[in-house]
């Protein structure tokens, strides 16, 4: 569990918060809003890459998660092959040893990319170089993986495949997710529950718990279409650019 209280950030201006909210272990979150609205800005803080200007982040049992993060260009180094891109985490956390190859090879093959660890990132679709993003986050054994719009410059039905691969290396792997996107339904699609922000300073405007029953054809459920709709016009209310 990691709990949030009263996060807030500020450039010149402020742009996030005070944000209180709770992740809960295992959990599979997501954060929309409108472009601008600081998602970005608290997944970085999430993440420990920025500092917070106020506010504070503690964990259950103080017990601080290990993090993988995923960012929308898949930020790969083109002179490295896909394999040794994998490994790069290990190598600059000094902790390579003789397991590490065998990890990365492992990852490899989790995300459908068996056979390719000697390419190079300019030879992989976009699809590809997303799901070496993702094994690179994971190779360290992370149990919190954060993800920043990660699919939003794929096809409908790559973005569908990494879908859910992700929500199958949720579960068989337990870890807890937060997945920022400006996509309502991928939200939906994806997550327990959905959290909203404001246009900046971003705020909580809603936290909501999707109902789903069933996995196979949620999409086509009422169910399904009303959390839409009831998400989207919490948007439209807000305003701005998703
Ligand atoms: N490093 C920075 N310096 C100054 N302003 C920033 C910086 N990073 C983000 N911002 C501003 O903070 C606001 C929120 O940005 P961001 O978190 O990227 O939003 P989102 O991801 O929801 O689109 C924006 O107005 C953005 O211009
Ligand atoms: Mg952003």
């Amino acid at each position: 569990m990691l709990i949030f209280k009263g996060i807030t950030k500020n450039y010149k201006e402020p742009v996030l918060g005070p944000i209180d909210i709770d992740i809960k272990s295992k959990s599979f979150v997501s954060i929309i809003g409108a472009s601008g609205s600081g998602k970005s800005t608290f997944l970085r803080i999430a993440s420990g890459l920025i500092s917070q200007s106020s506010g504070s982040i503690s964990y259950k049992d103080n017990i601080k998660p290990k993090m993988g993060f995923v960012f929308q260009d898949s930020t790969l180094l083109p002179w490295r092959n896909v394999l040794d891109n994998i490994l790069l985490p290990l190598e600059l956390t000094k902790k390579i040893n003789p397991e590490s190859l065998e990890k990365s090879h492992n990852w490899l093959e989790r995300v459908g990319l068996k056979g390719k660890g000697m390419s190079f990132p300019g030879e992989l679709s976009g699809g590809q170089k997303m799901r070496v993003s993702i094994a690179r986050a994971m190779v360290q054994g992370g149990n919190f993986l954060l993800l920043d719009e990660p699919f939003s410059a794929l096809d409908e039905v790559t973005r569908r495949r990494l879908e859910d691969d992700l929500l199958e290396i949720w579960e068989t792997n337990n870890i807890t997710v937060l997945f920022v996107t400006h996509s309502v339904t991928q939200a939906v699609y994806l997550s327990q529950r959905v959290v909203v922000l404001s246009s900046g300073p971003g705020m909580l405007l809603e936290d909501l718990a999707i109902e789903k029953n069933f996995k196979d054809g949620f999409e086509e459920t009422p169910q399904f279409l009303s959390q839409v709709r009831h998400l989207t016009n919490i948007l439209k209310e807000e305003g701005g650019e998703i």
